[in-house]
């Protein structure tokens, strides 16, 4: 089952990881440079894989950034945190739930924050909401993991790097994401 689900994960990116999105990278290059970011800083196996996976929704079923074309908000961290809740727990899925929120919190508490954001994510911040309000913040703060999924978007920021060497493959997070999936 493990194996099946991981064939299947993969499939996505294989599928759809060229894709760009408004990006210098592609899905791929940026799931992986940020994956690596995080295993460099000391993550955890289970926000590695967070990271890894955090765009996932992009890849479902192709959808891309098809709904932000039409200046709609895809809310691909939902879809992304919808499908991989079959397989994975609340310490992988949730943090990808919440990492455009953590987006939203970090332009309203860190100053200069917004300013380093792509230009395709300062896109799609206004469809998502724009900055939180002092309440939306203060709700984003308590929700478990918050503070997983801010660290997250950190590496989300940073990885969209064109021209470094090859980060880790896919293949490398096999064994990884192997032990974190839910027993069959
Ligand atoms: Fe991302």
């Amino acid at each position: 089952m493990q194996s099946a689900a991981i064939d299947e994960i993969f499939a996505a990116f294989d599928r759809y990881g060229h894709e760009r999105y408004g990006e210098r990278v592609t899905q791929l290059d940026h799931a992986l440079q940020c994956a690596q970011l995080a295993a460099l800083e000391g993550a955890n196996d289970s926000l590695v894989a967070a990271t890894l996976l955090h765009d996932f929704g992009h890849l479902v079923d192709g959808r891309g950034d098809l709904a932000e074309r039409d200046s709609l908000d895809g809310q691909h961290e939902a879809v992304g945190a919808e499908r991989l809740s079959a397989w994975f727990g609340p310490t992988v899925v949730r943090p990808i739930a919440l990492h455009v929120a953590a987006k939203r919190y970090l332009c309203a508490a860190s100053p200069g924050y917004f300013k380093g954001l792509s230009p395709a994510s300062r896109l799609s911040l206004e469809l998502q909401g724009g900055a939180h309000s002092a309440a939306e913040a203060e709700r984003f703060l308590a929700e478990p993991f918050a503070q997983d999924a801010v660290r997250l978007r950190r590496w989300d920021d940073q990885g969209k790097v064109a021209g470094l060497p090859p980060p880790p493959p896919l293949g490398s997070y096999r064994a990884l994401l192997a032990g974190l999936m839910r027993a069959a």
